[in-house]
């Protein structure tokens, strides 16, 4: 067996967890792979909202184990405020739920620590999250991080007192920012209990021997391709590989394991935190996307910048990641523009480009756009593609031809239900 990919085209939000959620039941396993609490992924259903950051999307699903891979980074009082909100679901999340003994944990000093580092950068800051995640993938790479499986080693205490001691000296005794240590230290050790009593796994053999024995997988990425820390707008990224080829090291599989990458994409484009967005709206376009697609982050709560959907940053990310099948969320947004509109080209030092310049940040980029006729109605009700108003299939046969890429689905509003599946074989 194979395992299937479900990840962001942009700089994240695209609708992944929504998808994730609704493609879960034809899974046995849903992974995440990368990142941490960095991440919201919103899942609507019976009328409810919920609002996933470390656990993956298919947990309400009631035959699905859902584990947290070893690329994964876990603060265990985010990870603790999650459960609760399960717990309060009725979700019998412990039978569902496994944990990478090798996946990274966040202390209180890694966020103390990201911070310290945003507050250091004033006018360029990343607007990071401040969930830790930087400092953590830091002391991953620079071999000093704590693990899962640590907790539960004798001198567990003695490690965190090492780490904890590295950051303060880096941190200093001026530190600028406001920081409760003793108080996030304090809850920090009490929310380990949570991650104590999860089922501990070594997920490089678990994921391939449930491949062995014919399961389904579905890895669900986090963040989007263009945050990638190799591949996005460096230095406005995160700090994990988002993209397809994170799932082998996220997870501990071989890229010949690789099966379909579904790539998600809004109907436009959207962007949180600072750094380069050559489509971004400024006008009261930008302003009805915000309001109408309700864009405002689901972790921290910020307003997300809006812009018109980019080809040449889509073509991009489809190539790194080999997306074999697409899926456009937020159409309903464009609902009642009388115009929408698409980037073609970037134009920059003089001259009009399909393909993205070395560094985003240091060229001025015009985007060369493309318009097309709003459709001006609601999809209320339609669940068919062919049922799309005439302006709404022009649009994405447009994108499709563009992108080199099968349209797989559609999705039509926040609810789970409201999805238009034009591929039946992604539900096969
Ligand atoms: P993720 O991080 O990729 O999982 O996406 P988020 O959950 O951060 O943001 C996507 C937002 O759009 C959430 O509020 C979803 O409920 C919502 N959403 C997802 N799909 C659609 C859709 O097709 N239409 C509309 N209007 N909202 C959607
Ligand atoms: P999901 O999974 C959108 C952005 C932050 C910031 C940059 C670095 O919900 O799509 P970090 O906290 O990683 O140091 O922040 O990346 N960012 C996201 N933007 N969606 C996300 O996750 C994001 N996770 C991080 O806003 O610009
Ligand atoms: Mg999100």
């Amino acid at each position: 067996m194979k395992v299937d990919v479900i990840l962001g085209l942009q700089w994240g939000d695209e609708g992944k967890g929504k998808i994730v959620d609704f493609l879960a039941e034809k899974y046995d396993v849903i992974a995440r792979f990368q990142g941490g609490p960095n991440a919201g992924h919103t899942l609507v259903f019976d009328g409810k909202k919920y609002v996933l950051h470390t656990v993956p999307s298919g947990i309400f699903r009631e035959n699905q184990i859902n584990l947290i891979g070893n690329g994964v980074v876990i603060d265990p009082i985010t990870l603790t405020k999650e459960i609760d909100k399960l717990i309060a679901a009725e979700v019998a999340y412990k039978d569902r739920l496994l944990v990478a003994r090798k996946a990274h944990l966040i202390l209180p000093t890694h966020r103390f620590l990201d911070a310290v580092s945003e507050a250091a950068k004033g006018k360029e800051k990343i607007g990071s999250t401040l969930k830790g995640i930087g400092p953590t993938y830091m002391d991953k790479t620079g071999r000093n991080g704590l693990r899962v499986g640590d907790i539960l080693l004798p001198n567990f205490k003695e490690k965190y007192e090492a780490l904890k001691a590295k950051h303060l000296g880096i941190i200093g005794d001026d530190p600028k920012v406001d920081f409760d240590l003793a108080g996030e230290e304090a809850r920090w050790f009490e929310c380990l209990s949570i991650l104590r009593e999860l089922k501990h796994v070594d997920s490089e053999y678990y994921i391939n021997n449930a491949l062995k024995a014919g399961k389904k997988v579905l890895a669900e990425g986090a963040q989007g391709s263009m945050l990638d820390i190799d591949f996005g707008t460096y230095p406005y990224v995160t700090s994990s590989n988002t993209i397809s080829s994170g799932v082998c090291n996220g997870l501990g599989i071989a890229p010949s394991r690789i099966g379909e990458v579904i790539g998600i994409t809004k109907a436009y484009c959207t962007r949180v935190g600072g750094g380069p967005f050559p489509t971004e709206l400024f006008d009261e376009t930008g302003e009805f996307l915000r309001k109408e697609g309700a864009e405002f982050g689901a972790t921290t709560g910020r307003p997300r910048r809006c812009g018109w959907i980019d080809i040449p940053q889509l073509k991009y990310t489809i190539m790194l990641n080999g997306v074999t099948k697409l899926v456009f969320t937020k159409i309903d947004v464009l609902n009642n523009l009388k115009e929408i509109a698409a980037a073609t080209h970037y134009n920059y030092d003089g001259g009009s480009h399909a393909e993205l310049p070395y560094d985003l940040c240091e060229v001025e980029i015009t985007p060369k756009l493309k318009h097309f006729k709003g459709w001006e109605s609601s999809l209320e009700g339609v669940m068919e593609y062919e049922a799309l108003p005439p302006a709404a299939r022009e649009f994405l046969a447009y994108l499709e031809k563009e992108l080199e890429t099968p349209i797989a689905m559609v999705s039509t509003g926040p609810e789970r239900k409201k999805l238009i599946v034009r591929d039946a074989s992604v539900l096969a």
